[in-house]
């Protein structure tokens, strides 16, 4: 504790506690979980769940902190060198770039199911799929790609090339409750494993920059908890048979058509590629 008296102020308000030089991996695993504790909390996620049909009446985006831009500097990175943690913002940016496409999958897989839940993910499209007004998914989820790319050139000195990921289109195979599900348990998956990306980041970094990292965070840990609610809710015959099922099943179709985009099998692989 004797250490926190000598940091600079900007130290003192980091959100996985104390902090100190050095982080080895012993320090990384507390500092996360500290994080954890704190945005992931059993209150938190009930309460983001029972947002969900609020949500549905009256739609409205979750405000942001106010940023302090002109604060975040590349000594707000510790414990991983600069340059391997701007190779991540780049690969997290190629990821998050194609919302659009995501979304309108999203809704289509919904549609015909849920039209309220379609229309919180994929908002309203006419009869072309030219999207009308986007989803509140959408609209959250938007916001993401500037900040990374923000916080990019404040931290590179240079602005990003993105190669953005193209986002698998709506794929129905003719059984449009297995799809849902299938569909369904991927986003969960990728909304689970963006929250412990930037929690991870979070506890990497400090000040103004771990903070803007902690309004993303919040934003996919809602979005998991949604989606994985509105899941259980959707197929209560769900279980850990069913989802494995489900999973060997888009193991053998990814080994049968290797360059199949979009299952679980390929953005895992995708994402550890993108991510190095
Ligand atoms: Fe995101
Ligand atoms: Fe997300």
């Amino acid at each position: 504790m004797t250490a926190i008296t000598n940091l600079s102020p900007l130290y003192k308000d980091d959100l996985a506690g104390p902090w100190q030089p050095g982080l080895g991996l012993g320090l990384a695993r507390q500092r996360i979980a500290r994080l954890t504790q704190r945005y992931v909390t059993v209150e938190h996620l009930r309460d983001r769940l029972a947002d969900l049909p609020h949500q549905f009446q009256a739609p409205r985006p979750r405000r942001w902190s106010p940023v302090r831009w002109g604060e975040i500097h590349p000594d707000q990175v510790i414990g991983i060198s600069l340059e391997t943690f701007c190779a991540i913002l780049l690969g997290t940016i190629n990821t998050e770039a194609p919302i659009r496409g995501y979304t309108q999958a999203s809704r289509q897989y919904l549609a015909h199911f849920h039209p309220p839940m379609a229309q919180f993910v994929g908002g309203t499209a006419d009869a072309a799929g030219q999207v009308i007004s986007p989803g509140l998914w959408e609209l959250e989820e938007k916001r993401h790609t500037p900040a990374l790319i923000n916080l990019y050139c404040r931290l590179s000195g240079d602005r990003p090339t993105p190669v953005p990921h193209s986002a698998r289109p709506y794929t129905p195979s003719g059984s449009p409750r297995a799809d849902l599900y299938r569909h369904g348990l991927h986003r969960t998956a990728t909304e689970y494993g963006a929250a412990c990306l930037y929690l991870w980041m979070m506890a990497y970094t400090t000040g103004p920059l771990q903070a803007v990292l902690g309004e993303l965070l919040v934003d996919e840990v809602n979005h998991m908890t949604k989606f994985w609610g509105f899941g259980r809710w959707a197929y209560p015959e769900t279980g850990l048979g069913m989802m494995a099922a489900t999973l060997a099943q888009a193991t053998v179709q990814k080994c049968r058509q290797p360059g199949l985009q979009g299952s679980l099998m390929h953005t895992l692989k995708r994402m550890a590629g993108e991510l190095a």
